[in-house]
């Protein structure tokens, strides 16, 4: 039986950091799902579709190979093109967003989340993962963070990235994506009584990955 950890939560509380400690403890893959949703604006705006057109981005992402190796860090493959490097910018961020609303990206997307899960295992990170990817698996953790808290982490991983951005702008743009990532009708971000929830804002990475880690083992 393979394992798998399901970690969810709102943007800017540390999930990509957590999950990649947390798979390394554990020595499982790390599947990052929100850079999937990325790919797929990235290729929507790349190819001048509306993010908002379902009928086109179920063509898109039908038609769309989407490669993902996990490593450190992971590779995003578009039609064989290393995106990864491209998929971090605020615009990508709200194409993303838009999106992952779509039913039939999603269904394209937990496919591949499936099956990458299934062949060795692995931590995945996302908005679903517990109640719609992988509902079965006993190991889910929901992370949270006050928003201010999350805009400042965000804030200051674009700002690392060499990113010319704006706190109040960071701020509102959070709030904005996180409100329509929660508000969607299909697999919107929530919880329930299966997930352990850790509210991340005044814990350290190393307390919140010594947290996952031994209420798994
Ligand atoms: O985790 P992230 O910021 O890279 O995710 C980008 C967007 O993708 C996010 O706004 C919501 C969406 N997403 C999703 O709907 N389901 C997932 N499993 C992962 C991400």
């Amino acid at each position: 039986m393979t394992t798998i950890v399901a970690i969810d939560g709102p943007s800017g509380v540390g999930k990509s950091t957590v999950s990649k400690l947390v798979a390394r403890a554990l020595n499982l893959p790390h599947i990052d799902t929100g850079a999937m949703y990325r790919a797929i604006g990235l290729a929507a705006l790349r190819n001048n579709i509306d993010v908002r057109d379902a009928d086109k981005l179920e063509q898109l992402a039908g038609n769309a190979q989407i490669e993902f190796l996990p490593g450190d860090p992971p590779r995003v493959l578009l039609d064989g093109d290393d995106i990864t490097g491209l998929i971090r910018t605020p615009e990508i961020s709200m194409a993303a967003s838009h999106v992952s609303a779509i039913p039939a990206v999603r269904r394209v997307l937990v496919r591949l989340q499936q099956a990458l899960g299934r062949k060795h295992g692995g931590v995945l990170e996302g908005r679903d993962i517990g109640t719609k990817v992988f509902p079965e698996t006993p190991h889910k953790f929901f992370l949270t963070a006050r928003a201010e808290v999350r805009a400042r982490r965000r804030y200051d991983e674009l700002i690392s990235r060499g990113e010319n951005v704006d706190f109040n702008a960071v701020l509102a743009e959070s709030v904005k994506r996180d409100e329509q990532d929660s508000t969607r009708a299909d697999s919107p971000l929530m919880y329930d009584e299966s997930y352990k929830v850790i509210d991340t804002s005044d814990l350290t990475i190393s307390e919140v990955v010594a947290r996952i880690v031994a209420a798994i083992s």
